[in-house]
Order: C-alpha cells, then sequence, then structure tokens
C-alpha cells in the first residue's frame, strides 16, 4: 500500500458521519441516510444524513439565532482573526482535507494538493477584507446641516448550494466572504460530495467558529436544497450547479424576494488564432477541457482553430489526450480521475454517440474505459472530436466530461459570432501572439473571464462570474463582498 493508501483506509470505514445544526452533530429528523461512494472503485466510504425541509428548517433558525446574538457581536477585527485561525487549521489539515475530496469525488490528489495556494489564499484575503470594507459620508442637497453616511451590512443568513466538482475551493468560496461580512450560512453539499464539506465545518469549529454560524446540511438536491432555496428565513442564495436548476432556484426564491447569485454551466470556447505559440497553446488548450475529467464549470469544451493550423493543432491535442494518465486519483501520477457518478458516465456516453452520429471525426477516446483497474470504477477516456459543425450537439450543450469539440474558422469576425453563439457565457481562452488580436476578441468575446495564452486561473482577488446563462454574481474580489452586503443610508439632522 502506498502512504496515501494506507492514510485513506483509516479516514473512512463506512461508519455514519452526521450533519452539522447549531453546532450540534446531528442525524436527519427522518432518520433517512445516502451513501458515499469512491467514484474510482465504487467502495463505500460513509453514510451521511440525507437532510430535508424539516433539518434546513432548523439549520435557518440556528443561522437566524447566531446572526443576531454572538455573531453578530464579533467585531470585524475578531472576525478577521478568526479567518485566519481557520487558515492556520487549512494549513495543518490540507493533505487529510484533499486525501477526502480524492476518494469521495475522484479529483485526482496531485491535483486537489495543488489547490493550496489558492484555498488558503482565499481565507486569508477575505480576512483581509473583513476589516476593510467600509460606508461613506456622502454630501447631499439639503440646506442646513444635514449628515448623510452609508453603512455596510451583511444581509443575513445565506443559503449555499454547492455542486460535486470541488468541494474544498466551492465551500470556502461561498463561507469564506459570509464570515468577513458578518452572515451566517446555511450549506447544502451535493450528495455526491459530502464528507469533505463535514470535515470543513468541523475544522472550523475547532477553531472557535460559535455554534450556529456555519451549519452544513446534507441532502438531496429535490429535498435540501429546494427547501433551502425557498426558505422564507433564507436572505440570500449563492448557487453554483446546472442552468436548469439555477432557474429552478431564482424561480424558489421569489416568495421571499431573497437575494441570488448564481454560478451556472458553460460551453466555453478556445480560440487558437494562426499566430498562435503552438507548442505552449496545445496543453494548455488540452487541459482547459481534460482537467478534473472535464467536470468543471469552465471546460473549455469548444476548440476554435484556424484552419491553416486545424488538422495539426487537433491531431496534437489527440496525442496529448492519448498520453494522459487516467486512473484512480489516489496515484500520485494519475492525471485524469473517475467521472462522478453512473448516471454521469451514461449522460457523458449519450454524448459520444451523438457526436457519432452526427458526423464528428472522432481522433481519439470516445468510450468508456472498463478493463482492470478501470471495471469498478466510472472512467471515459480523453476524447477528441475533430470536424465539428456549429449546430452539432457537441458543440452546443454542457458535456460536464473529458471530451472536446474541435472546430475550424477562418476569419476573426467570424470566430467572434459562433464563439458567441451560444447562451452562455462563463469564460473563453485565446491563443495568439499578436497583441492587437488579444485585445480585440478579449473585448467581443461575452464571458466573464477571458484568459489570454493561458487557462483556468482563478484568484481569491480577482471577480469571477458568468454573463448571459451562466449566471450573475460575482465571486472573488471586493465584487464578492457586495454579493453578501446591504448599504444602509443613514440621515442625521445635526441642528
Ligand atoms: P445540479 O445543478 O442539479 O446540482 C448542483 C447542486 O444543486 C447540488 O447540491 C444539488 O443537490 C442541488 N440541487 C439540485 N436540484 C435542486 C433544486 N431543485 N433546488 C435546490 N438545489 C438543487 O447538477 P447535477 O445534477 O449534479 O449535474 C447535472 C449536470 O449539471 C452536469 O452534467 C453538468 O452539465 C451540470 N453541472 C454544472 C456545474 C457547473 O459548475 N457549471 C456543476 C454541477 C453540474
Ligand atoms: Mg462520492
Amino acid at each position: 500500500m502506498t502512504d496515501w493508501q494506507s492514510r485513506a483506509a483509516a479516514l473512512y470505514d463506512g461508519g455514519f458521519r452526521p450533519m452539522h445544526i447549531g453546532g450540534r452533530w446531528l442525524s436527519a429528523h427522518s432518520g433517512a441516510v445516502m451513501e458515499a461512494r469512491n467514484p474510482a472503485t465504487g467502495a463505500l466510504l460513509a453514510t451521511v444524513p440525507r437532510g430535508d425541509a424539516a433539518d434546513i428548517d432548523d439549520a435557518v433558525t440556528a443561522a437566524r439565532r447566531a446572526f443576531e446574538g454572538p455573531w453578530a457581536r464579533f467585531t470585524p477585527f475578531e472576525r478577521q482573526a478568526l479567518l485566519l485561525r481557520i487558515a492556520e487549521r487549512f494549513e495543518a489539515e490540507w493533505e487529510t482535507l484533499c486525501l477526502s475530496d480524492t476518494l469521495d469525488m475522484g479529483m485526482p490528489i496531485a491535483r486537489t494538493l495543488a489547490n493550496r495556494r489558492r484555498v488558503i489564499g482565499m481565507l486569508r484575503f477575505y480576512a483581509g477584507q473583513a476589516v476593510a470594507f467600509h460606508g461613506a459620508t456622502i454630501p447631499n442637497s439639503f440646506p442646513g446641516e444635514i449628515l448623510s453616511q452609508t453603512v455596510k451590512e451583511p444581509v443575513g443568513v445565506v443559503g449555499a448550494i454547492i455542486p460535486w466538482n470541488a468541494p474544498i475551493a466551492g465551500s470556502v468560496w461561498k463561507i469564506a466572504p459570509a464570515l468577513a461580512t458578518g452572515c451566517t450560512v446555511v450549506l447544502k453539499p451535493s450528495e455526491e460530495a459530502s464528507l469533505t464539506v463535514l470535515m470543513i465545518a468541523r475544522l472550523m469549529q475547532d477553531a472557535g467558529l460559535p455554534d450556529g454560524v456555519l451549519n452544513v446540511v446534507t441532502g438531496t438536491g429535490p429535498e435540501a436544497g429546494a427547501a433551502l432555496a425557498a426558505h422564507p428565513g433564507v436572505d440570500k442564495i449563492v448557487f453554483t450547479g446546472s442552468t436548469a436548476t439555477g432557474q429552478a432556484i431564482a424561480r424558489a426564491a421569489t416568495g421571499n424576494l431573497k437575494r441570488v447569485s448564481l454560478e451556472l454551466g458553460g460551453k466555453s470556447p478556445v480560440i487558437v488564432c494562426r499566430d498562435a505559440d503552438i507548442d505552449k497553446a496545445v496543453p494548455v488548450a488540452a487541459m482547459a477541457v481534460f482537467a478534473n475529467s472535464g467536470q468543471i464549470c469552465i471546460a473549455g469544451s469548444r476548440l476554435f482553430v484556424a484552419r491553416e493550423i486545424h488538422a495539426e493543432f487537433v491531431r496534437r491535442v489527440a496525442d496529448f489526450a492519448k498520453a494522459l494518465h487516467v486512473g484512480n486519483g489516489i496515484s500520485e501520477t494519475a492525471e485524469i480521475g473517475p467521472i462522478i457518478s453512473a448516471r454521469q458516465v451514461s449522460r457523458i456516453e449519450g454524448y459520444l454517440a451523438a457526436g457519432r452520429a452526427e458526423g464528428a471525426s472522432l481522433l481519439t477516446g470516445g468510450e468508456r474505459l472498463t478493463g482492470g483497474d478501470f471495471a469498478r470504477g466510472n472512467y471515459i477516456a480523453p476524447t477528441v472530436f475533430g470536424d465539428v459543425t456549429d449546430a452539432m450537439t457537441i458543440a452546443r450543450e454542457e458535456i460536464f466530461g473529458p471530451v472536446v469539440s474541435a472546430l475550424p474558422f477562418d476569419t476573426l469576425e467570424e470566430v467572434v459570432e459562433r464563439a458567441n453563439a451560444t447562451p452562455y457565457g462563463l469564460a473563453a481562452g485565446i491563443f495568439t501572439t499578436h497583441l492587437g488580436t488579444a485585445h480585440k476578441l478579449a473585448r467581443r468575446i461575452r464571458a466573464g473571464s477571458v484568459w489570454v495564452n493561458m487557462y483556468h486561473a482563478i484568484d481569491p482577488a480577482v471577480p469571477f462570474g458568468g454573463v448571459k446563462m451562466s449566471g450573475y454574481g460575482r465571486e472573488g474580489g471586493i465584487e464578492h463582498l457586495e454579493e453578501y452586503l446591504d448599504t444602509k443610508a443613514v440621515w442625521i439632522n445635526t441642528d
């Protein structure tokens, strides 16, 4: 056994892991449980409560009580100190957190470990923000001595709903700004990957977070998730996940007009211009889609390549894909791990079949991996389709798997139009050595993030989010804090 394997065996033994409400560790009221399985092996890791509306109700009550009670008495500097203590705990427990995620959702251990700078950086960035935001004193048009000023106040109880594809970063991105601003949180992790989020709740409790400031209710989307989105005691919902679920959440939120921010799906274009540095662009364009087995909202799944270099570039991306080491994420050499669930595998297989049936040419991959070590897990071979046209299903829909559609283009005007011809607008990649082309494309592509001669960069200090049906609201940067704050105007007649 490798070191990671022996540590894995000690971490999860199939036993019950309770959820976290009001500082207590609890079963669901109903007593129902869900299984947490390792997508690389099918092994049962643990069971967790299958919470529903009754548990969500308790969690919202606990969050409200904390918001109005002990948490309201924390000064900004005390919240900052607590966030920094939490960051220290993350430093100390980092490998265990990463191992837990690798076991529960499959991301290769090398990749989870590599997220350290970003995740712990987030905690420290928001610790800084806790003491930095403030209102203003604003001149007004009234005669006499009338003072007008603004005060920034936390929105209140935040309901956070996250997907399975990056539980550590995904939950910290919701929790840290809430703690910085003085909000409290009810977090509903994905039913496919709850374990690390429970571990994070334990770690924050140990660091001294008061009871009820962070509550984690495990459960399914239709039960726990829908109850949270509709709950009249929740002031704001922050959601990351599919566009269809985002729409359901926005509808559910109308009851009490709670604020909503949504980070949804994508069909992000990667544009490789004729003058691109091909040696540098090939691995970046390939990993733009294959990273995390394509289970990433910003996956660069439409690869537009200038016609002059299309054949060579796509062949080289296919060679890169063939050389990727697919395997159990617990192996340090695995670059591509399993797909989260059998359901997602069949969904992806449906797209592979559609690609073939609609006439795309398959350069590599195109199938589920089943032999040997793959037998018990959910694996799809990294797949490259060439000669794809804009109308094909694989060029239009979010696949959420390791599948790229390569499309040739002739002019910049044309590629801008085609890249923007999607309901989504999350991200885009541009490869060119021409400064003017970089600027022109970056300005004209409708997306929340555009990367030039790079991909994937997400930083605590830089805003991230979507336009069009990729959602609204921003995470990261100063914009993120505003999502968790209300602005109150205070008028004082000093006469
Ligand atoms: P999903 O969007 O349904 O799930 C994300 C979260 O929302 C989970 O915690 C889930 O329990 C919760 N949820 C589901 N239905 C809900 C409801 N009615 N009310 C409140 N919360 C609800 O995504 P799912 O089913 O896991 O994956 C399906 C497809 O969605 C994927 O194949 C992919 O295309 C897309 N997706 C995109 C993500 C992104 O980051 N862009 C993340 C996850 C999924
Ligand atoms: Mg799992």
